[in-house]
């Protein structure tokens, strides 16, 4: 065993990297984060010699070498979370959300949008409502608590706001989405995602296929969205406002779907907000 990090550098010589290629690895020296295993003596629980990289190991760069930005090969940007998140200059590090410390102990199970707890630390949704006549004047206010995108990573994972109003038996009485799966055409102001088309302009299912972006209407780093909507009044009892989150778009699903499950192709809700009449 022999891997540890030293730096990172994507661009070496003129030439992209990525991935463990963007790192430099040490043929006969193990690194750790902290610097407790200094001593020269190894002993059972370390039987090699580490040295402390700081620097490195206990600051988002440990991230970056892979998940700075990803390109494909006609320059289309796959994913850049690490992008987004220096935007911001951020202090806070990757690892304090997906490497928390847990009971004295890292927790190095790295969770993203698999991850229902997780997506619940996501977004804040909160509804405004104002009746006017015969109309429900409606303000979902959804704030971005994550220092880079939501969503972010890869190009599939995509999300909606989902704005429903029922009576007191729990009919239906107004849906900003005709369809499931949801069609962007019906509310495409509630549709954050990355569209990516071929050469002709026609949006892709495979990202990695793609040679351009048309879109991105995922949120910003920390932004705060307002999206007015009018209701109709009669019968109102309850308007609900729920965030959902999928790991991958309708046509990922159609063109790959036969078998898979469970959370691939079930959505999970990040956030809700209810108001009762
Ligand atoms: C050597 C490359 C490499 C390094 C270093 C790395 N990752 Fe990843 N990571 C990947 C790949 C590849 C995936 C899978 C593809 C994807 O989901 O984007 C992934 C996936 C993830 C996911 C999604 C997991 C899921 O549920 O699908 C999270 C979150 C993540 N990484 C966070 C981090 C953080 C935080 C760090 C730094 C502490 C880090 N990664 C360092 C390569 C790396
Ligand atoms: C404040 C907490 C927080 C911080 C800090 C943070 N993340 Fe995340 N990250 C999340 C949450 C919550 C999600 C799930 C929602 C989403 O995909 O945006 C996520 C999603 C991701 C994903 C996609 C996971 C998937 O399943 O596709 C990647 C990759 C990722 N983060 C990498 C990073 C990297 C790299 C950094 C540092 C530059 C970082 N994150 C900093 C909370 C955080």
């Amino acid at each position: 065993m022999k891997l540890i990090v030293l730096v990172y550098h994507m661009l070496q010589q003129g030439n992209l990297r990525f991935g463990i290629q963007a790192y430099e690895v040490s043929p006969d020296r193990l690194q750790g984060p902290s610097g407790r295993y200094l001593s020269p003596e190894a002993n059972a629980f370390h039987p090699f010699q580490m040295e402390p990289n700081q620097l490195m190991l206990r600051t988002s760069r440990v991230c970056m070498g892979c998940h700075e930005q990803f390109i494909n090969d006609k320059g289309v940007p796959m994913c850049q979370t690490g992008m987004e998140y220096s935007d911001m200059n951020a202090p806070v590090t990757c690892q304090s959300c997906h490497m928390p410390k847990v009971s004295d102990s890292t927790d190095h199970s790295m969770l993203g949008g698999h991850s229902e707890t997780m997506l619940k630390r996501a977004i804040v949704v909160s509804l405004k409502t104002k009746t006017e006549g015969n109309v429900i004047k409606t303000t979902v206010r959804l704030q971005n608590m994550l220092p880079h995108r939501f969503p972010t990573g890869v190009p599939f994972r995509n999300v909606y706001m989902k704005l429903t109003a029922y009576d007191k038996q729990d009919r239906l009485l107004f849906n900003n989405f005709k369809t499931f799966p949801p069609e962007a055409k019906d509310d495409p102001k509630a549709m954050f995602m990355y569209n990516l088309a071929d050469e002709t302009g026609k949006t892709v299912a495979l990202p990695f296929s793609a040679s351009e972006m048309l879109s991105d209407t995922r949120f910003k780093a920390s932004e705060l969205r307002e999206l007015d909507y009018n209701i109709p009044s009669k019968n109102v009892a309850v308007i609900r406002a729920e965030v959902i989150y999928h790991l991958l778009t309708p046509e990922f699903v159609e063109k790959l779907g036969a078998g898979l499950t469970g959370d691939l192709t079930s959505p999970a809700v990040a956030g809700i907000a209810e108001v009762k009449f």
